[in-house]
C-alpha cells in the first residue's frame, strides 16, 4: 500500500500486519492488525510520528524512499510494536533529533540501546514548530504505559494519540468510518489493553475533549474522520455504570459443572440478565475480555482439581483481576469429588476488584435438585443486586 494523505499535511506510512494472529505472544488477533506511523509536513520541518513493529521495518523505510530529510522523529510510546524499527529510521535520517517525553528517554535508551544524545524530551503542552504547521505535545500518561503520551497538529486538529483509540484490525481502508469491524476491534482492544487504567485515562479524555479533534490518527487501525463515535465509546466503557449482564466463564472435564452452569444462564436469561457464556477451554481471551468491560457480575465455573479451580478457570480469574473491570458481585459454581478449595482460590486470584462474594453453589459429583436450587436462587440473588443497583 503506497503512502496514503490524511490532511495536506499528513501522510500515512505505517504497515498493515494481515496475518498476524497473536500480538505480545498473549492477545489474540482475529483480524491482525497494523502499524501506523504518520509523516507530517510543514513549510519549514518534516517530522515522523512513531515508527512500526520492527519486523515491517522495511515496509516504512520503503513508504520513506522519496524523503530525503527528517527534521524530527516523534516516539509517543516506547513500546517496541511502535519504536522498535526506531534505530534504523535514526540511522537513515542521521540529521533528525528523538523527539518523547522524559519518562520515554529512558525507556527508549534501555529497551532499544538508542544513544541519549539523539534524543530530546518534551513536556506536557510544549509547541514544536513546522513552519505552518505547530505541533503540541500532550501528556496522556498510563495510556498505557507510564510514558504515553500523544501529539496535537494544532492547524489541522489532527490527534495522534498512538495506543490509545486503537485498534487490532488490519485493513484497506484509511478512514473507521469506511472500515468494517471497528467498533467490536475497538472495544476489544479497550478491554485488553485500556481498561487496567480505566481511572488515568479519564484525565487524558478530559484533556483530549478540550482540544476538540477533527481526526484522531491511532498507531493501530484505523483512522476516525469523526471522533465523536470513538470519544463517547472510551467515556461509555470507562465511566459509565456496569450493565445488567453476567460473565459466566466455565470449564468443566465430566460435564457436571456444565449443568450448573446450564441451569445458572437459564435463571438468568429468563430474569432478563444479559450473559456472556464462555467456555474456557475454547473461548477467545479478547471477547471475555470485551464482556468484562459491561458486566456487573462474574461468575466462575470450574471443577475441583488437585485441591484448587481447573487451571483454566484460574488463569481466566488471574487475567480478570488484572484486568479491573468494574463489575461489583464474584460467584464461584462447581462440582467436586472430595473436598478442595476451589471456590476461595478464585475469590483470592480476584481480590484485587474487591468484589461483593455471593454464597457457591459447590455440589460433589452431578447436581441433585437441591443444588440445582441453589443455583435458581443464585440466579435470583444476582437479578436482585442488579435491579438493586440500576443495572440497566
Ligand atoms: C485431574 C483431576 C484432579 C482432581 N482433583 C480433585 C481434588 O483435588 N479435590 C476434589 O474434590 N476433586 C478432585 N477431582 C474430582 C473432580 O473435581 C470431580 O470429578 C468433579 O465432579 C468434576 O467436575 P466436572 O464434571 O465439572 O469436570 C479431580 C479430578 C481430576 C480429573
Ligand atoms: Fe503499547
Ligand atoms: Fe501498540
Amino acid at each position: 500500500m503506497k503512502p496514503r494523505a490524511l490532511t495536506p499535511s499528513v501522510l500515512a506510512v505505517g504497515a498493515v500486519d494481515w496475518d498476524n494472529r497473536l500480538f505480545d505472544s498473549l492477545i489474540p488477533l482475529p483480524d491482525g492488525t497494523s502499524y501506523n506511523s504518520y509523516l507530517v509536513r510543514g513549510s519549514e520541518a518534516t517530522v515522523l510520528v512513531d515508527a512500526v513493529e520492527p519486523g515491517m521495518k522495511d515496509v516504512l523505510l520503503g513508504k520513506l524512499a522519496e524523503v530525503p530529510r527528517l527534521d524530527h522523529v516523534v516516539s509517543l510510546h516506547a513500546e517496541q510494536d511502535h519504536s522498535g524499527s526506531l534505530p534504523d529510521v535514526l540511522a537513515r535520517y542521521p540529521g533528525a533529533d528523538l523527539l518523547c517525553s522524559v519518562k520515554a528517554k529512558d525507556m527508549l535508551v534501555d529497551l532499544l540501546r538508542i544513544s541519549p544524545e539523539r534524543i530530546r524530551t518534551v513536556g506536557d503542552g510544549e509547541e514544536l514548530s513546522l513552519g505552518d504547521r505547530t505541533m503540541r505535545f500532550v501528556a496522556t500518561p498510563w495510556a498505557h504505559w507510564p510514558e504515553t503520551m500523544s501529539a496535537f497538529l494544532v492547524e489541522e486538529g489532527v490527534l495522534f494519540s498512538c495506543d490509545l483509540f486503537g485498534s487490532h484490525l488490519a485493513t484497506g481502508s484509511l478512514f473507521a468510518e469506511e472500515a468494517e469491524g471497528v467498533r467490536e476491534a475497538a472495544k476489544r482492544y479497550y478491554a485488553e489493553i485500556m481498561m487496567p487504567f480505566a481511572k488515568p485515562l479519564r484525565r487524558s479524555l478530559a484533556k483530549v475533549r478540550d482540544l476538540a479533534p477533527r481526526i484522531i490518527a491511532p498507531s493501530h487501525g484505523p483512522v476516525f474522520g469523526d471522533p465523536e463515535w470513538i470519544l463517547s465509546a472510551y467515556e461509555d466503557w470507562i465511566s459509565s455504570p456496569p450493565r445488567n449482564r453476567a460473565v459466566v466463564a466455565y470449564v468443566s472435564m465430566h460435564g457436571s459443572t456444565r449443568l450448573l452452569v446450564d441451569r445458572l444462564v437459564d435463571g438468568l436469561a429468563a430474569r432478563g440478565v444479559g450473559v456472556h457464556r464462555f467456555d474456557l477451554t475454547a473461548t477467545d481471551l479478547g471477547k471475555l475480555a470485551m464482556a468484562l468491560v459491561d458486566a456487573g457480575t462474574l461468575v466462575f465455573g470450574t471443577p475441583t482439581v488437585l485441591g484448587g479451580p481447573h487451571p483454566h478457570a484460574m488463569q481466566a480469574a488471574y487475567l480478570a483481576n488484572l484486568l479491573k473491570p468494574k463489575a461489583e458481585h464474584l460467584a464461584v459454581v462447581g462440582s467436586y469429588g472430595w473436598k478442595g478449595r476451589a471456590a476461595e482460590k478464585i475469590g483470592e486470584a480476584l481480590g484485587g476488584l474487591h468484589l461483593t462474594v455471593l454464597d457457591p453453589v459447590l455440589c460433589r459429583g452431578l447436581p441433585a435438585e437441591e443444588d440445582l436450587a441453589a443455583v435458581d436462587r443464585l440466579a435470583a440473588r444476582i437479578d436482585a443486586l442488579h435491579r438493586e443497583k440500576g443495572f440497566g
